[in-house]
């Protein structure tokens, strides 16, 4: 049976119409005025309401072994409360431990999210390398799809690579075609101020943040990008121009010092993309002053940054300078899972949830506020993660022929966020008390209505694995 949304005003990254839209075997077949469908076909009214294609999160991390621990919502719980939020495409990231198989790693990942109920695909983290990465490397771009590299400049001891690494990771992609994306910290550095701080008595979760600084994080992010540069001009045998470096594509993105370097950068011609998350554009670093070893829900890395870096990313934002907005979504339970570190703050698992409110706060406090397009809401929630991780047009667009996943919202009405309410499987949430304009009143994931007035109707499993293709040259 079909389903045709009617009458809602669509809004594209590019545009903005009233119309209907008739879906029909998963996919958007007709975009016009007073469509004639088939009897039998659900009809959703959309009069007075945005319809936007589905939210792409381009960064999760669900069930992910970390830290001692495992992130509490799983594919199935954590996707389902993408959905309940407009999220009906997720990007999560497969992270082999050190010396093992990047094969044995996706099988293991693969195998998880299988319980999913919106559509899925992975990043492959590459956390050391060995003529048996390469090999595996080309491998999952060639016979899995997956066309996006991470690699984590944290993390040294665990899953942070050298620089030596990091260099022959950007070369292995290049000679595929594939996008590196990088967790931009200087790790090192972060050891040696945890290890400092820690032996001075340093133990509650502000000390985290004390040891993760933003210019840590802006060093980081210049050297990911002078080293794409340098291993171009190795390959190259010359100095060659920036442009012929490869794209780097920064996760999570915190705070002045990191986007002063990638204007930098831009200015000389060379190309990186960047992803930021609702937290940093919203949050700021006196959350870590809570009393009670309440910071610790705020415990993630890069951490929440002092105030002034959030208007700064706003302005990338509205500048066109940052190109998705993610969630990093990694939760982890105040009650048995954050407490590992209630006297050591090294040891408090790094991550937070926020699937569920992502494009809400997006809207909200990005279109609602008048500081983004609703053009532009679009663009950075879905389009242009689609576009840069191989899924366009068929993700990230209302277009005659593209998957049917769309979200109806309703602007009129508030609520409050919180984690009494909250669908993500965590105790707490980092966006409490948060004030939402409007909400997600349908969600419709692979032409089934999924999500309708607050009621979930999803099914487990009937998320599908997407193969990816590599498009960001043709950026
Ligand atoms: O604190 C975070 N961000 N946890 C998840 C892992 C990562 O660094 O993305
Ligand atoms: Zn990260
Ligand atoms: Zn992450």
């Amino acid at each position: 049976m079909g389903i045709v949304i009617k009458n809602g005003t669509v809004i594209t990254a590019v545009d903005q119409f009233v119309a209907d839209v008739f879906c029909d075997d998963g996919k958007i077949v007709a975009i016009g005025r007073d469509l004639e469908v088939p009897s039998g076909t659900e009809v959703v009214d959309a009069s007075g309401q945005y319809v936007f294609p589905g939210g792409i999160d381009a960064h999760t991390h669900m069930e992910l072994p970390f830290m001692g621990t495992v992130s509490a919502d799983d594919f199935f719980t954590g996707t389902a409360a993408g959905v309940a939020g407009g999220t009906t495409t997720i990007l999560d990231f497969i992270i082999p431990n050190r010396n093992q198989s990047l094969l044995d790693a996706r099988d293991f990942w693969m195998n998880n999210a299988k319980k999913s109920v919106a559509d899925y695909g992975f990043h492959m983290a590459v956390t050391w390398f060995s003529e048996q990465v390469k090999r595996e490397m080309s491998h999952v771009f060639h016979e899995d799809g997956i066309q996006s590299f991470k690699i984590f400049m944290a993390y040294r001891g665990a899953i942070g690579v050298d620089d030596v690494e990091l260099i022959q990771v950007l070369d292995t992609a290049h000679d595929l075609g594939a996008l590196v994306t990088s967790h931009c910290e200087h790790g090192d550095a972060v050891v040696a101020l945890q290890t400092r701080l820690f032996e001075r008595g340093h133990t509650e979760p502000k000390w985290h943040a004390a040891s993760r600084p933003a210019y840590l994080e802006g060093e980081a992010t210049n050297r990911v990008i002078q080293l794409a540069r340098a291993a171009s001009d190795a390959r190259n045998g010359h100095m060659a121009h920036p442009h012929e470096a490869d794209p780097v594509y920064i996760v999570h993105l915190t705070c002045k010092e990191s986007m002063d370097a990638v204007y930098r950068a831009r200015h000389e011609g060379q190309r990186v993309l960047v992803e930021t998350c609702p937290q940093y554009l919203l949050l700021e670093d006196s959350v870590y002053d809570k009393p009670d070893f309440e910071g610790a829900a705020y415990v993630m890395s890069p951490p929440i940054r002092p105030t002034g870096h959030q208007e700064y990313l706003w302005s990338a934002l509205a500048n066109g300078a940052i190109q998705t907005v993610a969630t990093d979504h990694c939760p982890f339970r105040q009650s048995d899972q954050k407490i590992a570190g209630k006297s050591d703050f090294r040891k408090i698992p790094n991550g937070a949830a926020g699937i569920e409110n992502r494009m809400a706060l997006m809207w909200t406090y990005g279109v609602a506020s008048g500081r983004i397009t609703p053009q532009q809401f679009v663009d950075v929630c879905s389009t242009q993660p689609a576009k840069i991780f191989g899924l366009y047009p068929r993700k990230g667009s209302i277009t005659v022929g593209a998957d049917a996943d769309i979200v109806v919202y309703d602007p009129t009405g508030t609520s409050t966020i919180s984690a009494s309410t909250h669908r993500h499987n965590v105790d707490r949430s980092i966006f409490e008390g948060f004030e939402i304009k409007g909400r997600v009143t349908h969600t419709v994931v692979q032409g089934r209505l999924q999500f309708k007035d607050g009621e979930l109707r999803v099914e487990r499993g009937a998320g599908r694995y997407l193969k990816r293709s590599p498009q960001v040259r043709a950026l």
